[in-house]
């Protein structure tokens, strides 16, 4: 069966990830896009993002340039907006029946994961939820050790 490593990135954390994955795996690899760009200054994204979370705002997206009924295996990464998922995924979330697939979550984060990991699991009701692996960056650094990614990706069935 299919793997497809599916993802949302604002600034790039969240692909580079995303890649080194699909990459490991040799899995498929789609971007989620938004019809409507965020603005390129931090800080209006920042306080933007705040309103958009905690309103639970679902933004427009493009059609993924896949078919994800072709996947039974789903690595689903975001970014960490606001202790939750990027608005992006949940609109993501939305629209996929997730009844009989198995997702295994990823999230980049600046340190604080929040409670994303609860989150996802109520978005992806139907689903065989694995554990979340939290990447922890500092800006554009990776923070999180490569061995800890790659033990997470080695759990990949
Ligand atoms: C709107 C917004 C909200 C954020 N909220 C959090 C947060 O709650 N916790 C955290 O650790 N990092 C937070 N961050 C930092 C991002 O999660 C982190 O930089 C991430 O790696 C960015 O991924 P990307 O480069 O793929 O967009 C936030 C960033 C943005 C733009």
């Amino acid at each position: 069966m299919k793997t497809l490593v599916v993802y949302y990135s604002f600034g790039g954390n969240t692909r580079t990830i995303a890649r080194r994955i699909a990459k490991s795996l040799g899995a498929d690899i789609a971007e989620i896009r938004t019809v409507k760009r965020y603005p390129d200054d931090y800080d209006v994204l920042v306080s933007l993002g705040k309103r958009e979370v905690e309103s639970g705002y679902v933004p427009q997206l493009y059609p993924l340039a896949v078919d994800i009924a072709e996947y039974d295996t789903i690595v689903l990464g975001t970014p960490v907006w606001w202790y939750s998922f990027a608005p992006a995924v949940k609109s993501f979330m939305k629209s996929v029946s997730w009844k009989g697939k198995t997702v295994y979550p990823f999230a980049t984060n600046g340190g604080w994961l929040g409670h994303t990991p609860s989150d996802f699991k109520k978005a992806l009701r139907g689903a065989t939820v694995c554990p979340v692996l939290s990447v922890k960056f500092d800006e554009k650094t990776l923070v999180t050790p490569e061995k800890d990614i790659d033990e997470w990706i080695g759990k990949i069935k």
